[in-house]
């Protein structure tokens, strides 16, 4: 069985991210899901001092293993002044230092959600543009705008969005069963 993981760009308890992407996990059939949250992740401030003092923290390098064990990740970016937030962009650096391609050509849901009308715009096209370089292999991409009142229960509320979501799900799907990359460690 594939498995994938699924976590959110941000430390928040309450996160609309993590929900986003737990439900996006949950829609996709016949895989094991690990949802992860970065507030197990815990890291100091990217630093290349701190780097060459104490080299890479051990919790970049769980991250990395995660990934690296999986055969697909959806990622859903909080959006913190039109950039990834902190938390995220701090670990993405961490692990960029130790694996440069972070994120090992599996293939990845990228998604964003927000409270706003842009439903993190920024963030994702950011994102869409620089995970590439760090050997993402992006399938399908979901903008979650004004996430309060399309999003109840942990489900999406709202027909159409939920059917777009649909449409990016089956694409990751069909990309874990098509793609090849190395075998998650369960497999091997
Ligand atoms: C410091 C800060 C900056 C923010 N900047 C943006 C922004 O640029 N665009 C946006 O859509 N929302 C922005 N927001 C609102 C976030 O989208 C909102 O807090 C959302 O819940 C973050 O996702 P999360 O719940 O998964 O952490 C910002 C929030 C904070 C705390």
């Amino acid at each position: 069985m594939k498995h994938i993981i699924a976590f959110a760009g941000s430390n928040s308890s309450k996160s609309i991210n993590k929900q986003l992407s737990t439900y996006a996990a949950s829609l996709v059939e016949d895989v094991k899901s690990t949802i992860l949250d970065l507030n197990d992740f815990e890291l100091p401030v990217f630093g290349v001092d701190l780097e060459k003092k104490e080299g890479i923290p051990e919790n970049a390098q769980k991250l990395l293993n995660h990934i690296k064990n999986s055969d697909g990740i959806i990622l859903s970016l909080a959006e913190h002044n039109g950039a990834y937030a902190t938390v995220f962009k701090n670990i993405f650096d961490w692990m960029s230092r130790a694996e440069q391609k972070t994120f090992m050509g599996k293939p990845m849901l990228l998604m964003a959600a927000s409270p706003g009308g842009r439903g993190g715009a920024s963030v994702l096209a950011m994102a869409k543009d620089r995970f590439p370089r760090h050997n993402a292999k992006i399938v399908a991409t979901f903008s979650l705008p004004n996430f309060y009142e399309n999003f109840a229960d942990g489900e999406l509320i709202n027909a159409s969005l939920n059917t777009e979501l649909e449409t990016a799900t089956t694409a990751f799907q069909q990309a874990l069963l098509t793609m090849a990359t190395e075998p998650s460690e369960d497999r091997k």
